[in-house]
């Protein structure tokens, strides 16, 4: 799916993010698998990530991430008629974390509800708010991209556990005067949907003592194939976006990767022509946090002073399904201040 917009100019006008306090260093994890700081920063870039209390739920991250995007945007929860939230670990299968965090927020005139698309969530999520707004069915949306992967990675499997973190960040979307998106390209590839998934716990694969103790209630996944996917599709959605928004590489202000692997954003860096000063890297801090990645990513650069009004940002996201997804928007004042 392609397509660029035309017509009411829809931005980001708040931003939020929230990663649980718990650091976890690679040395850390040498302590609990066979694996080492070594191994992980040259395959992978990442030092550390954080990783939810045994308490924490993924409402209870997204809640002050929607917080300060709110305040950020100046609006209050009963404001917003539309919350989606990308994720693949939702609080529990039903209700939706949208409807709980709904509730939680005080938005009761808000449609809410989950939107599963892997890591790409949160690209999925923002160009379906933005169609729901151009659409005249929503006047302002509250989009989250958050994941407590540490729930269902297998600790005893060193090609996933150290991978991945937690965390999560929420915009808010509205019409703007001028400016914002300008376009989106998403994909999905169900064949290769074995390559990264979760085998049971759904109506395929019930839970049941034999699926517990086959360990298939854990992430499962082809790290190589993934790899060559995604450097693939980072590059491919990013051309595709921007041709049909009529813009080039070189217009391209601030780069915002799926934060999995350095060794990806590089290699797609290097391939589209993008240079280093304009890439967003948070993943050595936060590893893969699947869809609170993007958002993540988005505050830490504005947080550094990074986001301008006016300057093209540039957003792809890949992951389970396999899916891809990437937007392009005029960044407009609100979400750095
Ligand atoms: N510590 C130490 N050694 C390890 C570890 C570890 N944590 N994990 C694997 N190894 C070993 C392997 O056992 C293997 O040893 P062997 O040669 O004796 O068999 C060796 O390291 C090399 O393993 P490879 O899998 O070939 O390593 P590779 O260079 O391919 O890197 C990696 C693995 C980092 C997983 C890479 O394939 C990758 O990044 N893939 C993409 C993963 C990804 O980003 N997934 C998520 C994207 S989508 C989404 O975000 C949901």
């Amino acid at each position: 799916m392609i397509g660029s917009a035309n017509g009411t100019a829809i931005s980001i006008t708040g931003l939020g993010c929230r990663v649980p306090e718990r650091v976890i260093t690679n040395d850390e994890l040498s302590t609990m698998m066979d694996t080492n700081d070594e191994w992980i920063r040259e395959r992978t870039g990442i030092r550390e990530r954080r990783i939810a209390a045994p308490e924490e739920a993924l409402s209870d991250l997204c809640l002050p991430a929607c917080h300060d995007a709110l305040e950020q945007a100046g609006l209050d929860a009963s404001e917003i008629d539309l919350i989606i939230v990308a994720t693949v670990t939702p609080d529990m299968a039903f209700p939706s974390t949208g409807a709980i965090l709904a509730d939680r927020l005080g938005a009761p005139d808000a449609a809410a509800y989950d939107l599963s698309a892997g890591c790409t969530g949160f690209m999925y999520a923002v160009a379906q708010a933005y169609g729901m707004l151009a659409g005249g069915l929503a006047k302002k949306a509250l989009v989250v991209g958050g994941d407590v992967l540490s729930r269902i990675l297998d600790w005893s499997d060193r090609s996933t556990a150290v991978l991945f973190g937690d965390g999560a960040g929420a915009v808010v979307l509205e019409a703007v005067p001028a400016g914002g998106f300008l376009g989106f390209e998403l994909g999905a590839d169900g064949s290769g949907g074995q390559q990264l998934y979760v085998p049971a716990g759904g109506s395929r694969s019930p839970a049941s003592e034999e699926t517990v103790a086959e360990r298939m209630h854990f992430v499962k996944m082809n790290g190589r194939e993934v790899f060559k996917f995604a450097t693939r599709v980072l590059v491919s959605s990013a051309q595709a976006v921007l041709e049909e928004c009529g813009r080039s590489i070189e217009d391209v202000d601030v780069y915002v990767p799926h934060q999995a692997n350095v060794r990806i954003i590089e290699h797609a860096r290097q391939k589209l022509g993008i240079p280093e000063e304009k890439t967003v890297i948070d993943v050595d801090r936060y590893g893969n946090t699947s869809s609170g990645s993007i958002p993540l990513a988005l505050a830490d650069a504005a947080a550094d002073g990074r986001l301008r009004p006016g300057e093209l940002v540039l957003m792809t996201g890949m992951g389970a399904g396999l899916t891809w997804g990437s937007g392009l928007i005029e960044w407009t004042a609100g979400g750095n201040g």
